[in-house]
């Protein structure tokens, strides 16, 4: 979090050891209102010389590259915007690393959403992972970008059988997208 001790609370655990930063531009009292202050992360840059990463209202490669601009920062840590698209995240590397957008990832979305789901089933069980994936489930099927996402969404949320979760994920990824790729 930043404010005005930030820089300097920084240093001193620089000078304590620590290895690396992240900031979130925002302060604490704030929790997640208005935007993150991207600039206000680079005075905590220039007062260390480990690597800062700097965090807050990342969701686009345009804003991963403002963040970088703004800061200084060595790297973007992304939270909320790889909820129901956890690919996003390769993809700023993958802009990063070749400066032009990642590979189509329909079919890794598919695998991405499946691996998600199952991960979560090992860690929770049944039941309860079937439960705490909702939220996942539903970001998945509004972040498709398919025709039926709404329809998908609803059903999603309610099936409690893990067969049901993996079929309907799948046909979700099938159905036809809201603007078919030319
Ligand atoms: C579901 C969730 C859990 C989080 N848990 C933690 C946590 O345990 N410790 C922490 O420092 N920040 C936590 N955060 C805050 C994030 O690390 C991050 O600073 C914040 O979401 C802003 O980044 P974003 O705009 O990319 O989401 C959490 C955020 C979310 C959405």
């Amino acid at each position: 979090m930043v404010n005005r001790s930030m820089p300097r609370n920084s240093a001193a655990a620089e000078a304590e050891g620590i290895a690396m930063l992240t900031v979130h531009g925002r302060t604490r009292c704030q929790f997640y209102a208005s935007r993150a202050d991207w600039a206000a992360i680079g005075a905590v840059k220039k007062a260390v010389s480990i690597p800062v990463v700097a965090n807050g209202d990342c969701a686009s490669l345009a804003d991963a590259a403002s963040m970088l601009a703004q800061s200084g920062a060595d790297a973007v840590m992304i939270g909320r915007s790889a909820i129901g698209r956890p690919w996003f995240v390769g993809d700023v590397a993958h802009y990063w690393r070749r400066a032009k957008p990642g590979p189509k990832h329909r079919q890794r979305a598919q695998s991405a959403a499946l691996e998600h789901f199952e991960t979560l089933l090992e860690i929770l069980g049944p039941g309860h992972g079937v439960r705490h994936a909702r939220k996942h489930l539903a970001a998945y099927a509004e972040l498709a970008g398919v025709r039926d996402g709404a329809a998908f969404r609803q059903r999603l949320v309610r099936l409690e059988c893990p067969s049901a979760v993996r079929v309907t994920l799948c046909q979700l990824f099938d159905s036809p997208l809201l603007i078919e790729a030319a």
